[in-house]
């Protein structure tokens, strides 16, 4: 079974500050450094590194080399991954806190040029049962979820960031939602996460629902009861790409068919690890890293 991540490729400017930039404040950074991101390419690494055989596709500019390198370096297959030699390519740029805790600007670039006939291009080498992995930083969500789930492909979302364009789209056809209580509360309508989980049930009956909780750890319904688990004793350094590397893990811990509780502990663990390494790519861990390390649970 393949997994094709479909989505966002960033050149992550990161600033390491004292505090988040107020209004009106002009504040020097204490160091930066250039990262390869964006939550596509983040997710397709951590689904690999995880241990599944995965495919991303997205779109760069001629700027952007180094974000296929970092994926061919990582053994993702990139032939679907497109260059646009006109725009520039997705970026971000990110505020890192004392506390590793991260603020952070987009621009879509090339993540958002990405036309329908290349959408088509794309999920011609895919068949029923694979699956595709979607996050909400590039175009013609709409259109992605449909054809996908046309073919038979799982969808496997990851509404962030959300907005109300993602809420148009037919969020039915999602087989797994791997999302923060914000994203579930915009989607139910419902704060209250385990009111959420039964509105999406409701609206959704067949889909998995994975809810992350920050400090309180995640929950994960998986179509009869809700799991917990909490989160791993971490110096925090660099939050981005957590989010990511729990995504990855989660989903190749769902097709791998491990027990609940086992893949809500390698997600949590991962990405407590990715956090406690600056970059977003290049924080994720591999499995063999995630199974070595002891950490304690909060
Ligand atoms: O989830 C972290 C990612 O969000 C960063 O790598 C940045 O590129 C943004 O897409």
């Amino acid at each position: 079974m393949k997994i094709l991540v479909f989505g966002s490729l960033n050149v992550d400017r990161r600033y390491i500050v004292d505090h988040f930039v107020q209004p009106g404040e002009t504040l020097s950074s204490l160091s930066v450094g250039t990262f390869s991101g964006g939550k596509g390419l983040n997710q397709a690494i951590a689904c690999k590194k995880a241990g599944s055989d995965v495919y991303m596709a997205g779109k760069i500019g001629t700027d952007g080399a180094f974000l296929l390198a970092e994926l061919k370096d990582a053994d993702v297959v990139t032939k679907h991954v497109f260059i646009d030699e006109k725009e520039m390519s997705g970026h971000a740029i990110i505020q890192v806190d004392k506390n590793g805790q991260n603020c952070i600007i987009l621009y879509g670039g090339t993540n958002r040029t990405i036309s329908q006939e290349e959408v088509d291009e794309v999920l011609a080498d895919f068949d029923a049962g694979d699956i595709i992995l979607l996050q909400n930083e590039i175009n013609n969500m709409d259109y992605i979820i449909t054809k996908a789930s046309e073919k038979g492909m799982l969808v496997a979302l990851n509404p962030s960031p959300m907005d109300d364009a993602l809420l148009e789209c037919d969020l039915a056809k999602v087989t797994y939602f791997i999302m923060n209580e914000i994203e579930a509360a915009a989607i139910a309508g419902d704060s209250d996460p385990e009111k959420a989980v039964e509105v999406l049930h409701a609206k959704y009956p067949e889909s998995k629902i994975v809810i992350t909780l920050g400090g309180d750890g995640s929950m994960f319904f998986d179509g009869e009861k809700i799991w917990r688990h909490g989160i791993y004793k971490v110096k925090a350094v660099d939050t981005t790409a957590a989010g990511d590397t729990f995504t990855g893990y989660f989903l190749n811990g769902l097709l791998e068919g491990l027990q609940p509780l086992e893949i809500m502990s390698l997600a949590a663990k991962a990405s407590a690890i990715a956090v406690s390494q600056p970059g977003a790519a290049d924080s994720i861990p591999t499995k063999d890293v995630v199974l070595a390390t002891q950490l304690e649970l909060k």
